[in-house]
């Protein structure tokens, strides 16, 4: 009997010869539960293996590329080789059960709680503070950073990528969304620089093309096997200026040219639309799959939760589908579709379900505790 999902089911190769056993990609998710010393801890681990049996590919949460980068308690680090050991473990634990393991990375930039820096020392593109809080309520006024010092981080991320691959993993994802350092240069409200990394349009992209460029000769480099290297976005932001539907366009056709193995589009509504910068009515992921899907293969998220939700997803043409909260609800999601027992999918968080879902503590109590981020199951 034909499974009706099986377009999600497909295997799927990247032009560098790495294959996915299937179209779902579990999304990057910070969980708070790394030890003090940027290790990765024994219950982080645990909740990864329990995820890593189904999807084809799995992305860790943000992994911090300088000690001036740490975004979140709890949060670990590519920042030192004495983290391969811990990287290593991590990259194993997610290979044995079958999917792809791809290293997120970033620098948390001006949205870095002041104690999680050294010397409280929050840097950015420029010095205006964020208008988000950070994870710890604050909303620090950054000190611009130094060209020297901008040359640093980026040569951190490529020891960044060395270190993933000496630890194993499969690929590394360039976290360049969700308002973060890379991010805070593309954006006119964080980045108001008058050198080389700022003014116009092409200036603000010159940080995140360079961190692409670094961490490409980096795999060129130490890579003695095909190794994946993805990008992710945020299509627009809130904030007057901030970026529009227009400028992504612009970036997503320049990082099409950088010979990346995937881009990956950060949104929490998959058929969310443009908020101003095109007149267009078709979603955003639509929108970026015409202009550079021919080119480059187009990661898609967003509240999908059901099989038929990913299914009308990747029925756009969008070739890889990542989902987040929904593998935290029902880890076994890949599973039940493949086993025709899509009716069985639990989309609605149980209170209960911790341990048996296996989720660490710091990560249970931020979801618990924020109402309206996870559907949550009513009636227990
Ligand atoms: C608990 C949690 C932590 C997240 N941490 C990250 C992160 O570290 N890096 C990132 O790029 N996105 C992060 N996100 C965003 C997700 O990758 C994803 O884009 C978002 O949750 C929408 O997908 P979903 O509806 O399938 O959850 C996080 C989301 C959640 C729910």
């Amino acid at each position: 009997m034909t499974n009706q999902y099986q377009p999600l089911l497909d295997d799927f190769t990247f032009d560098n010869g790495i294959s996915l056993k299937n179209r779902v990609v579990m999304a990057p998710m910070t969980n708070f539960s790394s030890n003090e010393d940027g290790t990765v801890s024994e219950s982080e681990v645990n909740y990864y293996i329990r995820r890593s049996k189904g999807a084809g590919m799995v992305i860790t949460a943000c992994a911090y590329v300088s000690p001036s980068g740490k975004g979140f308690p709890g949060e670990f680090g590519t920042h030192n080789d004495e983290m391969i050991p811990s990287l290593r473990r991590l990259a194993e634990s997610i290979k044995k059960e079958g999917a792809k393991a791809i290293l997120q990375v970033f620098h948390g930039g001006r949205m870095c709680p002041p104690e999680l820096v050294p010397e409280g020392d929050v840097v950015s593109a420029s010095a205006v503070a964020p208008e988000q809080q950070t994870p710890t309520g604050e909303q620090p006024l950054p000190r611009e950073l130094t060209d020297e010092e901008i040359q640093s981080i980026i040569r951190d991320f490529g020891e960044s990528a060395r270190r993933a691959i000496e630890a194993g993993f499969d690929g590394i994802e360039i976290h360049g969304a969700n308002g973060y350092l890379i991010q805070q240069f593309f954006s006119p409200h964080s980045n108001q620089r008058t050198d080389r990394w700022g003014g116009t349009i092409k200036e603000r992209m010159a940080f995140p093309l360079a961190v692409i460029d670094e961490v490409k000769s980096a795999v060129k480099k130490h890579a003695k096997e095909p190794f994946l290297v993805g990008y992710r976005f945020s299509p627009e932001e809130p904030e007057t200026p901030g970026i529009t539907m227009d400028e992504t366009l612009l970036l997503v056709d320049e990082l099409a040219k950088k010979q990346l193995d995937y881009v990956h589009v950060s949104l929490m509504d998959f058929w969310s639309v443009p908020r101003r910068g095109v007149n267009d009515t078709r979603s955003r992921m639509e929108i970026i799959q015409e202009r550079v899907g021919s080119k480059v293969p187009v990661i898609g998220v967003g509240s999908i939760y059901s099989a038929d939700d990913a299914l009308k997803a990747i029925k756009t043409g969008v070739p890889l589908i990542a989902i987040g909260r929904e593998l935290i609800i029902d880890p076994d999601w890949v599973q039940k579709i493949e086993e025709g027992r899509a009716s069985e999918i639990q989309t609605k968080l149980k209170k209960d379900a911790q341990h048996e879902l296996v989720v660490p503590d710091a990560l249970w109590q931020a979801i618990i505790n924020t109402p309206g981020w996870f559907p949550i199951e009513e009636n227990q």
